[in-house]
């Protein structure tokens, strides 16, 4: 119970934070990253898909199904509820419709997602972008199969592959696959380790577009420490974090390195005067 509270006044204080911090459209000088809040953060438009996966979310939440669930972080199977899964693991919509318009606005060629869980982030941004070549790794099968049978509901199965298998063997073949990921959306494991391990390995296959995006990372202590490594990572030339997301860009016409963090006007409206 110490540890819940712990970790819950741990993300209430990163929280304040982050929002102390954060800048909103109206101080941003890059016009690249003013462009990125503008179709990301503030773009408002409510999208059809949006309204179909948030239906299959609302029928996940309502199931009775089960599932074995591989725990990576015990290696164990637990039995768990498909609705359980649903709540714990899957992008919040607010989330998915930022994962969309970037989808949308960056018009990735491939897409790379690491952690499929049942589908919901993947939905969101193969429907943002349905010219992408898209790859999404899940290392639990029935997770997957639930993920297949999403994506197969709503017609988003073309040009997705979902590969089942743990990243040590799948994330490789993957990235060869692809050639070149543009997009690489690692929202697997939240601990600091092989976080930075599947963004290095990812790193390798980077060309100067790639945008790598990161969920949670105020999540814990271990996963901001990474967010410092990414952050100052040389290859690394600019980075915006938008606190459910954060994202790492990589190409080198950004000269001098900056840091962003943001959040819509509204949030901070006296900024504006
Ligand atoms: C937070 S969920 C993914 C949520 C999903 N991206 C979304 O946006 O809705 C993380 C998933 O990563 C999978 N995972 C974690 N570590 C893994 C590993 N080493 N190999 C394969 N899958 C892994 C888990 O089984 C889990 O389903």
């Amino acid at each position: 119970m110490a540890g819940i509270q712990t970790a819950a006044w741990f993300r209430v204080r990163q929280w304040i934070r982050f929002y102390r911090r954060a800048v909103t459209r109206y101080q941003i000088h890059s016009p690249f990253v003013f462009q990125l809040t503008e179709a990301v953060l503030e773009d408002r438009r409510f999208y059809y898909a949006f309204g179909e996966i948030e239906w299959i979310r609302r029928e996940l939440l309502k199931s009775d199904a089960e599932a074995d669930v591989v725990d990576f972080g015990t290696g164990k199977n637990r039995r768990r509820r498909v609705s359980e899964i649903t709540r714990n693991a899957a992008s919040a919509a607010s989330q998915g419709r930022m994962l969309f318009r970037l989808a949308d606005w960056l018009a990735p060629r491939t897409i790379l997602e690491l952690g499929t869980s049942v589908g919901i982030g993947t939905m969101y941004l193969r429907a943002g972008n349905l010219l992408a070549t898209m790859i999404s790794l899940e290392g639990c099968p029935q997770t997957i199969s639930v993920a297949r049978n999403n994506l197969n509901t709503l017609g988003l199965d073309r040009r997705t592959e979902l590969v089942d298998g743990p990243f040590e063997e799948t994330l490789i073949p993957a990235l060869e696959k692809l050639v070149s990921p543009d997009m690489v959306y690692i929202d697997g494991n939240h601990r600091k380790d092989p976080a930075l391990q599947y963004f290095e390995t990812c790193l390798q296959y980077a060309n100067n577009s790639t945008v790598f995006i990161f969920d949670d990372i105020h999540w814990s202590r271990d996963m901001e420490d990474a967010w410092s490594v990414i952050k100052n990572h040389p290859r690394v030339t600019l980075t915006v974090d938008l606190y459910d997301i954060s994202l790492a860009f990589v190409n080198p016409a950004f000269r001098e390195k900056q840091h962003f963090s943001i959040v819509p006007a509204r949030w901070k409206f006296w900024l504006l005067m």
